[in-house]
């Protein structure tokens, strides 16, 4: 008789153990190498593509070599985000006890659906809601969910915005084209993005140009309002900012917040960076405004120090949610009565197989706890304004717009004054500067000035960090 074939993929325990060993220390290596490395090597698309293109395996390859190829061509040329001179985009230093917690999250591999499938992990998550919820001074019921990060958060929030807009006014199927949205100039592209899926026309979706600090001016909100109001049209959500991605611009909520009150129209916050900055003393009054927002976006990627991805949406009115994403298919009733037993993730949200997010974050907030992490997040805020100071005081830089922790300016050689020369010699900074592989910085366009784009979402980042910074856009642009 012959033996059964054996198709597990099961390893021994002593196998999975001397790999698993073999992986902390290549993560180990890792974190070594965001202190001490360079922030990015750089490589060409065809060199990196020509370390790991290979025709599909049929065969099996050992687990030591395929780990070998981490080793070799994944690791080196992973762009060091936690590394104290990235300032790119919104990038966070991820906290290794979150990296910890997301290793533990694929060994039980729970697809957070609901409660029925994943007890404990649904329970964790519905537990880190509500902790965000408290943490941000939202002061709903723990009502939302983890996402992917702030463009599925901001998503779920316009949704729930847009079904109860619709239902409000009573609009017949395919009426959506009469509700109207209302965001700055400087609002996300995500929340842009949203709305044009969620089938808003595009003339429906009011820009509002913003004032000198790139806020939304709130009489030229309110004149939109009360215009559409007396119109055909149906005012359905404002979209405001609590820390743009640009510049850290942040709506003036707390007038924003009355006028969607006197107007009856959902507030929805996409605070998906800024949002945990409110429980700093100097935007806790953030955290008002966020009282009485309908929905509000937050990252712990962003500012909470998780690795990616972990987004999460706030919403005040769960009906609303329930609404929006309640759909009944046979397969997936649920039977439970209790409460607790009977909730579903997927009545709630876009998704149904869900990675189990809140473990890492639930790590995160426990072992840090809340004064730890608002300590950071002030040290942040405290190294932008440094930064701030250093192009006050370097003749040769211009500030270009700042807020919470990130910082926009340009090197301006003596008497050069054409915009054209300008941006391309900021240009080449930029550029130069990533090459060389010791800082890190993103650009964007500020009035149609190219700016360097500093953002510290970082709990490496030292003063010196911020000078080296500073003195080497002075030492590119001396050189040029
Ligand atoms: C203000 C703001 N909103 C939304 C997003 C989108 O977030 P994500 O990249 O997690 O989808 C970002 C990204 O940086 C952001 O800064």
């Amino acid at each position: 008789m012959t033996a059964p074939e054996d198709h597990s993929f099961d390893l021994l325990p002593d196998d999975f153990r001397r790999l698993g060993y073999k992986v902390i220390d290549l993560m180990v290596d890792a974190l070594e190498a965001e202190r001490n490395e360079p922030v990015l090597r750089q490589i060409s698309g065809a060199h990196m593509r020509a370390m790991v293109d290979e025709p599909l395996p049929v065969a099996e390859t050992p687990a030591d070599d395929v780990i070998a190829t981490w080793q070799t061509a994944v690791a080196p040329f992973a762009r060091r985000n936690g590394h104290p001179r990235f300032f790119g985009y919104v990038c966070t230093s991820a906290d290794p006890l979150g990296m910890l917690a997301d290793a533990m999250a694929s060994a039980i591999n729970q697809p957070v659906t609901a409660w029925r499938s994943a007890p404990s992990a649904t329970a964790i998550e519905r537990l880190v809601v509500r902790w965000l919820d408290e943490l941000v001074g939202f002061g709903g019921k723990g009502n939302g969910l983890l996402v992917s990060g702030g463009s599925a958060a901001n998503f779920h929030g316009l949704a729930c915005a847009v079904t109860m807009a619709e239902q409000r006014a009573g609009l017949p199927p395919g009426s959506r084209h009469r509700l109207t949205a209302y965001i700055s100039q400087e609002g996300h592209m995500s929340m842009y993005k949203a709305l044009q899926l969620l089938g808003l026309s595009p003339d429906h979706v009011r820009v509002i140009g913003v004032d000198e600090q790139r806020r939304m001016p709130l009489d030229k909100l309110q004149r939109i309002l009360e215009e559409d109001r007396g119109s055909e049209l149906v005012p359905a959500v404002v979209c405001a900012s609590a820390g743009t991605a640009n510049t850290g611009a942040i709506d003036p909520l707390l007038g924003v917040s009355d006028a969607c009150k006197d107007h009856d129209v959902w507030l929805h916050i996409d605070g998906s960076y800024g949002a945990p900055a409110a429980i700093t003393e100097e935007y806790e009054w953030m955290a008002k405004a966020f009282a009485h927002a309908d929905s509000l976006s937050l990252d712990p990627h962003k500012w909470l120090f998780a690795s990616a991805d972990a987004g999460c949406v706030l919403v005040r009115d769960d009906e609303a949610a329930r609404r929006t994403f309640t759909l009944h298919s046979d397969y997936t009733a649920v039977t439970q009565t209790d409460p607790v037993e009977r909730y579903a993730f997927f009545d709630h949200g876009l998704e149904m197989s869900r990675r189990f997010r809140g473990l890492k974050v639930w790590t995160i907030l426990k072992a840090r706890g809340v004064d730890r992490i608002r300590a950071a997040i002030q040290h942040n805020i405290a190294l932008r304004k440094h930064l701030d100071a250093r192009i006050r005081e370097e003749q040769r830089l211009q500030a270009l717009g700042s807020e919470l922790s990130i910082t926009c300016f340009r090197y301006v050689p003596r008497g050069e004054t054409s915009e054209d020369r300008l941006n391309a010699i900021n240009r080449t900074i930029l550029e130069t500067l990533i090459a060389e592989g010791r800082c890190y910085m993103s650009p964007t366009v500020l009035d149609g000035k190219y700016a360097l784009r500093a953002c510290i979402v970082n709990f490496r980042t030292q003063q010196s960090d911020v000078d080296f910074l500073a003195d080497e856009v002075m030492r590119l642009g001396t050189a040029l």
